[in-house]
């Protein structure tokens, strides 16, 4: 059965050695620099959340979301619908183990847990990705996400929660 777990000391070095197609390198940081992110953004705020996407005991992704992304990491480029609003801020599927529905599962328990509103309330979910992703794209407005506009080459894209 897929679901999320959080990081910890028994799944990290199994989800920190995914990795996507060679193609889709520049869609993505790699899960350690996420984890970097992740620690500094929980030094100051506590409000960031990785997860590894895992079936039954095998890690096949991993995905991370944040409460008030542009304040919790200090970023001043951070558009306006971060305000007080969670952001699905990595996702990614191992290369071998695309294709088999694992993405769009993990959006959708993703979304699950962002609606018990582990820090707080909030109107919406967002996300970005990058123009020439395809295939991501598809996948979140399937999902019911919708475009709210471009930045750098990314385009950023919401849902009510
Ligand atoms: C985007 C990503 C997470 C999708 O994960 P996945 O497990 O392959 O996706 P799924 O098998 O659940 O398929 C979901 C949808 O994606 C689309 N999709 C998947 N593989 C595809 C392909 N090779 N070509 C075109 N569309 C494809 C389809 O629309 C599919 O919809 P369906 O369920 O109606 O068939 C995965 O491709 C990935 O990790 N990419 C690299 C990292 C990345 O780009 N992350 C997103 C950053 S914002």
């Amino acid at each position: 059965m897929v679901h999320l777990e959080e990081l910890n000391k028994y799944n990290v070095w199994d989800v920190i050695e995914l990795t996507v197609k060679k193609e889709q390198e520049s869609f993505i940081a790699g899960n350690e620099w996420s984890l970097v992110h992740a620690y500094v953004g929980n030094k100051t705020e506590g409000a960031v959340y990785p997860f590894g996407i895992i079936d039954d005991d095998k890690a096949v992704g991993f995905l991370m979301i944040a409460y008030d992304y542009g304040e919790v990491c200090n970023d001043p480029d951070a558009p306006e619908i971060s305000d007080n609003n969670y952001f699905l801020w990595r996702l990614m599927i191992d290369g071998e183990e695309q294709g088999k529905g694992y993405g769009r599962k993990a959006v959708e328990l993703a979304l699950e847990f962002v609606k018990t509103f582990p820090h707080g309330k909030a109107d919406y979910c967002w996300l970005c990705y990058d123009k020439n992703n395809e295939v991501a794209r598809k996948l979140y407005l399937s999902m019911g996400f919708q475009e709210i506009g471009e930045q750098d080459d990314d385009i950023n894209a919401v849902i009510k929660l």
